[in-house]
Parts: structure tokens; sequence; C-alpha cells
């Protein structure tokens, strides 16, 4: 049975332009997850709090917060691979705190150490406190789990080793899992076999989607999940994206797209089409481009 109503997570903030080569504006990351709460995410990954050496892009994060008009229901998160990015994100007054923080392991022991410099062991003796010290401070911990279908360096990933990141995050107290294909690579009964392995150690309200569109895939693996009973997945406008450790990954499955087929299903997204494809334009025209949504670029050429 599908769910009646999905959440969807805009990452294309912090996901979509943390690849672009171009510096993007602080004014203009904020005037995005304006337009994105307008249209009716309840929820915007805004930034990460990373090596600016790693990832310039993302350097302006506490300026990026800083500058946010919070809507009263929406969620607001961050990504924090460790203490020190952790400390940062709370180093603001407390209303600029983020509501939830993430952090990010891979399945894969390669991209773990391209990714964030670490052995997979390492990086959940790393996540153990911020976890912590999140979950003391009232701050939500979700984590990202990486090449959950296949790698970038090691090909192929055996749901097993999905399982046994979910068993480790679980262990650390991270309260939610997504169940990414970074580099869009997986086909439906593949992702299903990673969602399943997650299964194990997370209840179906915790765990979601976080599927790159690099193969076209995407929203069939999107649906495949959607028939497992999974309701959360992480989208992003205009299809923004990639990451820059994961070479030849293009963006996440463009939240239109995955708007438009929920709503032609009857399920509720509680998000406005129309100001979503508009939020999209915005932040294409700020980048020089045409939005990476077949949605929006059919309603807008009607
Ligand atoms: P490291 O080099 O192992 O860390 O980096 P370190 O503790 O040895 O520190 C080295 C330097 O980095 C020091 O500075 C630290 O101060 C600094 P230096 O003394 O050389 O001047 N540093 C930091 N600076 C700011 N914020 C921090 C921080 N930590 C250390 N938090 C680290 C480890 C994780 C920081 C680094 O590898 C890094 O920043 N990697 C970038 C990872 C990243 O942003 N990847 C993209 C996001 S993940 C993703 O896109 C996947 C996802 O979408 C799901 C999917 O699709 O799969 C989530
Ligand atoms: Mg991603």
């Amino acid at each position: 049975k599908l769910p009646p109503r999905v959440k969807l997570v805009d990452v294309g903030p912090r996901d979509g332009l943390q690849n672009e080569k171009q510096a993007v504006p602080a004014e203009v990351k904020i005037g995005l997850v304006h337009r994105l709460q307008e249209a009716g995410l309840k929820e915007i990954e805004v930034t990460s709090f990373v090596s600016p050496k790693w990832v310039p892009q993302m350097a302006d994060n506490a300026e990026v917060m800083h500058g946010l008009r919070r809507q009263a229901g929406v969620r607001y998160s961050v990504l924090t691979p460790n203490m020190k990015g952790f400390e940062a994100a709370i180093a603001a007054p407390r209303e600029e705190w983020p509501d939830e923080i993430v952090v990010f392991g891979a399945a894969s022991e390669a991209f773990s150490q391209k990714n964030i410099n670490c052995s997979i062991a390492e990086s959940i003796e790393r996540f153990r406190p911020v976890a912590e010290a999140a979950r003391e401070k009232g701050i939500y911990v979700r984590g990202a789990m990486s090449c959950t279908v296949g790698c970038p360096y090691e090909g192929e990933i055996a749901p097993e080793r999905v399982g046994m990141l979910a068993k480790l995050m679980k262990d650390i107290g991270v309260q939610h899992v997504g169940v990414a294909d970074t580099i869009g690579v997986g086909t439906p009964l593949k992702v299903r076999r990673a969602l399943e392995a997650t299964l194990a150690h997370y209840g179906i309200d915790d765990i979601s989607g976080h599927f790159h569109d690099t193969y076209g895939q995407a929203l069939s693996n999107t649906l495949a999940s959607l028939e497992l009973g999974v309701w959360q997945f992480d989208t992003s406008v205009g299809g923004l994206g990639g990451c820059p450790f994961a070479k030849g990954a293009t963006g996440n499955v463009a939240t239109e797209d995955v708007v438009y087929m929920l709503h032609g299903m009857g399920i509720e997204t509680g998000i406005d089409l129309d100001k979503l494809i508009d939020a999209g334009v915005y932040i294409n025209q700020a980048l020089g481009r045409e939005p990476n949504s077949r949605v929006s670029k059919a309603i807008r050429t009607k």
C-alpha cells in the first residue's frame, strides 16, 4: 500500500550547490531557501559545516544560517561530519542553530576515504560525540549513508554492507538514516535491497531515500521505495547537484519531477508546484543555466 503523504527534504542549497565551481553569493543561497519554504517545503538542507579547503562553496555556512528568515513549521538541517563542524554549527545564537544535523558515512571504504578522509570505522568514532552532543541539545540527528548500491571506486555494493553501516549508525544514536545512491547507478530491485537491509535496523518512519539521477533511474527508484512504504525523500530543486568526491555523479532527482509524480498518484506533499518551479528558475538563472527538470521545462513551455 502506497503512503498517502510524502515528506520531501529539499537538499538543493547543500547537495545542489556544493559542486558548483562558480561562487554562489550567500544572498542567493538564502533567496533559494526562502523560495523553497514559500513553495511549501517543510524541511530544507541548508548548508554544510565542512572544511572550506575541501568544499569552498560551503565556506559561507554561518552567513547563510544567519541570513535565514525562518518560517514556523520548517526544519533546517546542516551537515556536520565531526565535532569541529558541529561546534561551528552551534557557535551562533540558539535561534540560528539547525533543527537537525546530518552525519555522513558510506557503505564503501574507498568512498569514505575520498569523501571524509577516514575509514568507515573511524567515521563512526567521529560521529559518536557529534550525535551525543546534538541529542543533548535537542537537535535531531540524521545519518546519510552514501554508496548504498554502487561506488565510483569499488563498483557494486552488497546490501549486507548497507546493513552493517545502518547498524553502526543506530548504535551511536543516529535517529534517522538516508539511503543514498550517490552516483545514481541504482535500479529498483537493487535500491529495494539496500532499503530492506536498512529496515532491519530502522523503522519505516526513520528512513528516507536519497537518489541521484545520473542514469535516469531516480524516479523509478522512488516508486520502488514508495511501494515498500518509504515516505521520506531527499530531492533537489532544478535537479541541482552532485558530490565533488564522486566522479561523474550528477544532481539529485529534481524536486519538481518527484512532486509531479506524487501528485499524479494522489499522494500529498503540501508543495505548490508552480512556486517550486519558480524557485528552480531563480537558482538556475543565478547559475546561468536551465533547470534540469523535465517537469519544469514542460510546464514552462506549455
Ligand atoms: P580531515 O582532513 O580528515 O580532518 O577532514 P582533520 O581533522 O585532520 O583537519 C584537517 C583540516 O581541516 C584542519 O585545518 C581542520 O581545522 C579542518 P588546517 O589545520 O589544515 O587549516 N577541519 C574543518 N574545517 C571546517 N569545518 C570542519 C572541519 N573539520 C576539519 N568541520 C573532513 C575531514 C570531513 C572535515 C574533510 O574531509 C571534509 O571537509 N570533507 C568534505 C566532505 C563533504 O562535504 N562532502 C560532500 C558532502 S557528502 C555528500 O554529498 C553525500 C550525500 O549527499 C549523500 C549521497 O549522495 O551519498 C550526503
Ligand atoms: Mg547526495
